[in-house]
């Protein structure tokens, strides 16, 4: 087996984006465009000679195939070992675990996330640094830069590793180690919440849940925690085989997207309990019995019951929640006396903030949520916590959720996406609000007076970066808010991304359908962005 070095070329886009880089599978598929990436991941790091590599992905059209070539790419460029799931298959929490517990230097998780899978859509690749968390920005920055002028990579010419059966091969003087995709994530969840419990909800016959895995990552951790471990019937997991293509479905985990357990939930013969998971196992959507619980709300649940779970008894140091979540979790803080830190979109900006233990629960309005257990939002956690809640208060999804609301009050919440838009038309509509933005300030539309408009700008209070253009906030008077962003992570066009909040604390309003509670405010954002005009479309792509 000899090192072989081979030239190319740069490619110009290979710059990553709110969680690695995503394209379609026809772009990766063209020759040298997924080996200048991974040797651009290696060129911009240090000191990982012998050191061990993660390595897996969500089981998606290419996951297999880009595996090999990780392999070979990792041992012509000296990794000393690397752990790679079992046929490949690593959720995104599960590898952050693994690099977390064996120390590793990193990982490389394949996958684009909720995009749809399959020869004629997308791919993804992301890496992770040794906290297991994604890659910080002046980790990402250097990847780009790197990519830009790439002239050579590194790969050892060698037969394909057998990903398959359990066990240690060498590769070269690097060892493969093929590990069991499941078992470390379910000993960590094991450590976290109480499992005897759980199966008691699970068993006792008067309780049923239905989890949607999508054909996705999630459904051989899902068979093996909830009915393997936990003793749910069979058929509790629906979608549990993952495909390559997600059975031609959408792996994300929504109210539109996951239309077979939003039927069920809906339907006459509901379940207690609903959840469903994205591609890579990292969101999670829950559902009680004809009852949708947004993930801000979710966020805020959790935290609120947070010492009723063994993991998390002894109390949270901090909340941190993504600038267009809810603030319905900065409520549970103020009243916890702890922190609540706005950060902007993605979860590599939450990183710093577990590292330095100012936070222990993280959220996204974009269904997921997680805590200092691991680096990245963690679906089938997100369920556990849920279900350790339900198995010691004994009531039902929805009145937990309504006692919270009747405690802290109801943010009321929406997000509009237009997927798909012409780039030139989204940037176009950015513009255009930026050109107002002057003189928003004092500005009244019917009720609503705006207080602040601006573009969000962070500084990490740890490392002191700076993170700038991180979303247009339009503020009023009364807390409501409406934020414009365009997506970081789609594949085609552009996809502009509205988000709506409104704040009731009267629990005779607490019934109303967020749609019409927020309807001023949408009619708002319709009014300063123009959104019809620009995107060419009358209404909304997704409701969330
Ligand atoms: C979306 C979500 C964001 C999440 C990311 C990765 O990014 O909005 O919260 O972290 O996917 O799952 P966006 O497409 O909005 O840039
Ligand atoms: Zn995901």
């Amino acid at each position: 087996m000899s090192i072989q070095t081979l030239a190319t070329s740069p490619f110009a886009d290979q710059k990553p984006g709110t969680s690695g880089l995503r394209k379609s599978v026809s772009i990766f598929q063209q020759p040298h465009y997924l080996e200048n990436f991974v040797q651009a991941i290696f060129n911009s790091l240090e000191g990982f000679q012998g050191k061990t590599l993660v390595l897996g992905g969500d089981g998606r059209y290419y996951n297999r195939e880009a595996v090999q070539i990780i392999l070979k790419m990792a041992a012509a460029n000296g990794f000393g070992r690397v752990k790679v799931g079992q046929g490949g298959i690593l959720s995104t929490p599960a590898a952050s675990c693994i690099i977390r517990k064996y120390g590793a230097f990193g990982g490389i998780i394949l996958s684009a996330s909720h995009n749809p899978g399959g020869p004629n859509a997308d791919f993804g690749i992301k890496y992770n640094i040794g906290n297991g968390g994604p890659a910080p920005e002046k980790v990402t920055d250097a990847i780009f830069a790197n990519s830009k002028t790439i002239t050579e990579y590194k790969q050892l010419a060698a037969p394909d590793v057998d990903i398959d059966r359990l066990g240690e091969s060498r590769l070269g003087d690097m060892v493969v180690e093929v590990i069991d995709s499941v078992s470390d994530y379910q000993a960590l969840m094991e450590s976290l919440f109480d499992f005897d419990r759980i199966q008691h909800l699970l068993t006792n016959g008067s309780f049923r849940m239905c989890m949607d895995s999508l054909h996705a990552v999630t459904g051989p951790y899902a068979h093996a925690i909830f009915e393997k471990r936990l003793g749910a019937p069979a058929g509790t997991v629906i979608h549990g085989v993952p495909l390559e293509d997600f059975g031609g479905g959408h792996p994300d985990p929504n109210l539109v997207y996951a239309h077979d357990l939003v039927e069920l939930m809906f339907g006459p013969d509901a379940p207690d309990f609903g959840a469903a998971s994205d591609g890579d196992g990292d969101r999670n959507m829950i559902l009680g019995q004809r009852f949708f619980v947004t993930p801000s709300d979710s966020l805020a649940v959790l935290a609120a019951n947070a010492k009723l779970v063994p993991g998390y008894k002894d109390g949270l140091a901090g909340i941190a929640r993504s600038m267009p979540t809810s603030a319905a979790a900065d409520r549970v803080a103020a009243r916890l006396g702890i922190d609540c830190y706005e950060t902007p979109t993605g979860w590599k900006f939450f990183g710093n903030l577990l590292d330095a233990g100012k936070a222990t629960l993280c959220g996204e309005e974009s269904f997921g949520t997680g805590s200092n257990h691991v680096r990245e939002k963690d679906g089938l956690w997100a369920v556990l916590f849920w279900l350790n809640i339900l198995a010691v208060r004994q009531e039902s999804v929805e009145q937990i959720v309504r006692e919270h609301w009747q405690t802290y009050g109801r943010n009321f919440y929406s997000r509009h996406d237009y997927e798909a838009v012409q780039s030139d038309r989204a940037h176009a509509l950015v513009d255009y609000i930026h050109a107002q933005m002057p003189s928003l300030k004092g500005k009244t539309f019917g009720a609503y007076t705006v207080d602040y408009a601006d573009d969000f700008s962070y500084t990490d209070p740890v490392d002191g970066s700076v993170s700038k253009n991180q979303g247009i906030r339009i503020g009023f008077t009364d807390g409501s808010r409406i934020v414009f962003r365009l997506s970081g992570t789609g594949t085609q066009g552009a996809t502009l991304r509205l988000y709506l909040e409104s704040y009731e604390p009267n629990i005779a309003k607490h019934h109303l359908d967020p749609q019409v509670a927020l309807g001023d405010l949408i009619a708002i954002a319709e009014e300063i962005a123009q959104i019809k005009h620009y995107t060419g479309m009358e209404k909304p792509t997704v409701i969330t």
